[in-house]
């Protein structure tokens, strides 16, 4: 059997009303009558199920009457259109093929589960409603940031994800090797001599694509990465994952001011396009998730982000009254709860901070003319917190080399990066953004682990 999308269906509903149709697809619920029944199937390509109706004249009508939930089948039949009814259409069944049975004990029945439950099996639970919205969305964003830089001429670049140098200078590495660490090589002075592995010296698990997409920066001028990256911090929480997706784009002869721009117009471009391309999923999440979800987000699209240096935001937070678990002071990094309440409470939209500490920010931010802070920006978003980290990049290439001293970097590990500032370099800039938080943010569903197909968190690795 040839057959259709049930997407394309509710599309073009006028074009198959009174054909014949076919589509495939698992039961999602069954109702059994003497003579007839419905069967609401759920084909995958679309949020919504199409209704079957089935009667005593087909030759396997016991048959079918005796399915479990989540069994596959072909059906065949007359697009009906019904008015009347919640569904727009149904198709009346001429022909129902049994592709694969379903058991009685198939876990996802008609009730809700909590989605610590779903998260156990992760196999099954794209094929539940919120899981079957949550990744069509996913997918959806990541064509829609494609497509945007597509259109502004970024040219996509893949950058490693086996690396020998620590991006972020942070030291939250997964190691990789091909050595037998139970019985390492190991040299004079009893170090694991990693100059026997495979890549003859030692090397981890990228932490972010950025130095590479310098790279690439300083060649096509606007280029952007979208990878998964690995962070081995031991940190618990709904918003941290050891393998999270990244998007980063770096842009030449550009300062923060571009990069903020740049940022901004991303997140309005990816919210609109789910937005338009995604209604019915959408709605979902507003009406079981969060229902303030569409509002927000509409907001959002319709107003500029706020601005404000790190060290207003300290005097702010500290004006607020608001007594915090980390007490407030200049040259703390922000927590948490600082973020949320900064772009919750007092701003109440987006917001970018900018101009951090030096020592509690990158390596390779640009050194600001005050001596005590860098281009940096993070942009924070209510309900989530800091969704993007960026800066403008120190060009300079003494500045640099005093940077790396300062933070006990190995010059040697750089030697190609500190080059870029020998030939032609030039003022550039960048941001990541985590592609998991924006779906949390785009969804407003609460925890990292719902949002990335198989979660990778500390103690998890089930799947
Ligand atoms: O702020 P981060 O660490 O910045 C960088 O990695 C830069 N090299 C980016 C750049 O300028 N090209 O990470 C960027 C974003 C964060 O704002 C956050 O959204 C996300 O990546 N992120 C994580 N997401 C999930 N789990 C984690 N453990 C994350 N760590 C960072
Ligand atoms: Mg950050």
């Amino acid at each position: 059997m040839k057959t259709v999308y049930v997407k394309s269906l509710y599309r073009d509903t006028d074009s198959y009303a009174g054909k014949t149709v076919s589509v495939a697809g698992w039961i999602r619920n069954i109702r059994v009558s003497k003579s007839f029944g419905f069967i609401e199937l759920n084909d995958g390509s679309f949020f919504k199920n199409v209704q079957i109706v089935f009667g005593e004249e087909l030759e396997n009508f016991k048959d079918i009457a005796k399915l479990n939930i989540s069994s596959s089948l072909y059906v065949e039949g007359q697009l009906v259109l019904t008015p009347e009814a919640k569904q727009p259409f149904e198709i009346k069944a001429e022909k129902i093929v049994i592709e694969g049975l379903s058991s009685p004990e198939y876990p996802l029945q008609k009730k809700r589960h909590s989605m610590e439950y779903l998260r156990t099996i992760a196999h099954l639970r794209p094929r539940s409603n919120t899981f079957s919205a949550v990744f069509r969305v996913r997918s959806l964003a990541a064509y829609a940031i494609h497509k945007f830089f597509n259109e502004r001429g970024f040219v996509y670049v893949h950058t490693p994800i086996i690396t020998g140098s620590d991006a972020e200078g942070a030291g939250q590495m997964f190691r990789v090797t091909t050595l037998d660490m139970e019985n390492p090589p190991r040299t004079e002075d009893g170090k694991v001599d990693y100059r026997e592995d495979f890549f003859g010296k030692s090397t981890n698990l990228t932490v972010s694509g950025q130095l590479e997409a310098e790279v690439y920066a300083l060649a096509f001028r606007n280029v952007y990465t979208f990878g998964p990256t690995f962070r081995a911090e031991n940190s618990n929480t709904p918003r941290h994952a050891a393998e999270f997706w990244m998007i980063e784009p770096e842009i030449a002869f550009a300062d923060l001011e571009d990069n903020m721009k740049l940022a901004e117009d991303m997140m309005k471009y990816v919210i609109n396009y789910v937005l338009e391309n995604a209604p019915e999923e959408m709605a979902f999440f507003n009406q079981f998730i969060d229902n303030t979800l569409l509002d927000r987000l509409q907001n959002i699209v319709d107003s500029e982000f706020g601005r404000v240096t790190y060290t207003e935001a300290i005097e702010l937070l500290k004006k607020s009254g608001k007594e915090f678990e980390y007490p407030v002071e200049w040259g703390m990094d922000l927590q948490t709860e600082h973020e949320r309440y900064l772009t919750e409470e007092i701003f109440k939209k987006p917001v970018f901070v900018i101009n951090y500490p030096k020592e509690i920010k990158a390596f390779y931010m640009r050194l600001n003319d005050d001596n005590k802070t860098v281009a940096a920006m993070d942009l924070l978003v209510p309900g989530v917190g800091e969704i993007i980290g960026g800066s403008q990049r120190e060009e300079r290439y003494d500045v640099l080399e005093k940077k790396m001293e300062e933070f006990g970097l190995d010059k040697e590990d750089y030697w190609w990066y500190m080059e870029l500032r020998k030939y032609g370099g030039t003022k550039h800039a960048g941001y990541g953004l985590g592609f998991e938080r924006l779906i949390m943010y785009l969804t407003g569903i609460s925890n990292i682990r719902d949002v990335i197909p198989f979660p990778r968190t500390v103690g998890t690795a089930e799947f």
